[in-house]
């Protein structure tokens, strides 16, 4: 059997390197060909996922990305065709929610080559999150549809599509938190910060919603500053540029860094107080490390985290962020709502049946 894997972005990476391991583990015969449409490209937002994760090189680098959302979906629809066109896989894989996840899906629809989305059935509800377009289109012409929580599972079914589509498998990134934790790595530049651990936040902040937008963008910054505790923000290159284009400046609490590798992540997550963020992943992340997280939107697509009260939403309100950084009192983390570390598995499984 041959799988043409499309990626592109970051978490991308993280969750491909899952189920790469899952096929070589458990479906040697499996031939996965793996596509990087190029949307990431900068070296620690691309590469280091290579080098540290174990995940094969890309056998195809499309080079394609810093345009505007038409330019990259188009330009990769393109290329995917031809590649799928000369390379003929039984299945396309495709993960999450970005343009090259719909690239992916609708070159493969087009040619009758069967889909299978990972992280299938989240929904926000707002269709002002280019997110939220992807996700819809990818899942409605997919063949296989691998929920990760019954809330998604539900979702797809609420939207009509068929449940013998539908495979509710776990989260793959709660595989990829139990095997990459034993191997995190502190980064080089913490003990130059005389923080200790437990003492700081983990911020990360890249939606569109919020870097779009400069009032949000001074709220968050606001509210960060407001908390008075020491943050740490690995800063997305979409986040630095729109700083650097609104005039914002940082809070003196907050220390930006360059974006980390997935180990360093892991570490600052497994050791910082509270994370806060605007990240889907990290999110999910927060709570495998059992840390509160205050959420930096007004919705979120993981709402079994704010019904269990892991998470809060505080949207781009300083006030609310403030107080919730300030006052963060969680509940007692307990049973595990994403599976049980073994998505990658299963979904390799259904793909092989
Ligand atoms: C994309 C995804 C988002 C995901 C995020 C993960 C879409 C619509 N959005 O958002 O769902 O949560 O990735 O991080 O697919 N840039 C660089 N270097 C890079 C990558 C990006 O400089 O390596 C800059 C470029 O100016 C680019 C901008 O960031 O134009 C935005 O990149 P893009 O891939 O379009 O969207 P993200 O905000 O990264
Ligand atoms: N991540 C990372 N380095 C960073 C920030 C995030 O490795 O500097 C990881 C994070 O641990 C998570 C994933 O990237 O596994 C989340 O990606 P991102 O926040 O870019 O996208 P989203 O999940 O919101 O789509």
């Amino acid at each position: 059997m041959k799988v043409l894997t499309v990626i592109g972005a970051r978490p991308q990476f993280i969750k491909a390197a899952v189920v790469s391991r899952a096929f070589v583990e458990h479906r040697p015969d499996v031939h996965e060909i793996l596509v990087h449409t190029g949307q990431h490209y900068d070296a620690n937002m691309s590469d280091v996922f290579f080098d540290e994760l174990g995940i094969p090189l890309p056998d195809h680098n499309l080079g394609i990305g810093g345009g505007t959302h038409g330019q990259n979906t188009g330009r990769m629809l393109e290329k995917l065709e031809a590649l799928m066109q000369a390379e003929r896989p039984d299945w396309v894989l495709v993960y999450g929610d970005t343009d090259s996840t719909l690239a992916g899906a609708l070159a493969s629809a087009k040619l009758h080559i069967p889909v299978a989305h990972v992280e299938a059935g989240l929904r926000s509800f707002n269709r002002y999150m280019p997110e939220e377009i992807n996700r819809v289109l990818t899942d409605h012409v997919a063949a296989l549809l691998f929920a990760p929580s019954e809330v998604a599972r539900t979702n797809l079914c609420n939207e009509g599509i068929a449940n013998d589509r539908i495979r509710l498998v776990g989260d793959v990134m709660y595989d990829a938190a139990l095997f990459y934790n034993e191997r995190a790595r502190k980064p080089a530049w913490f003990d130059s910060l005389s923080l200790r651990s437990n003492e700081f936040v983990l911020c990360t902040i890249h939606r569109a919603e919020n870097t779009d937008q400069e009032a949000r963008m001074q709220g968050i910054f606001d509210g960060l500053g407001e908390s008075g505790l020491p943050i740490i923000l690995p800063l997305h290159p979409r986040t630095s540029k729109k700083l650097t284009q609104m005039n914002v400046n940082l809070p003196a609490n907050v220390t930006a860094v360059d974006p980390v590798g997935y180990l360093e992540m892991v570490w600052l997550e497994a050791n910082c107080k509270i994370i806060a963020t605007d990240s889907g992943g990290v999110q999910k992340e927060a709570y495998f490390h059992k840390k509160p997280c205050i959420t930096l939107r007004d919705e979120t697509e993981w709402v079994e985290l704010i019904e269990g009260g892991y998470n809060a939403l505080a949207g781009a309100n300083s006030k609310e962020i403030s107080n919730l950084i300030r006052s963060a009192n969680f509940p007692r983390f307990e049973s595990n709502i994403y599976g049980s570390g073994d998505a990658g598995r299963n979904i390799v499984e259904w793909m092989c049946r």
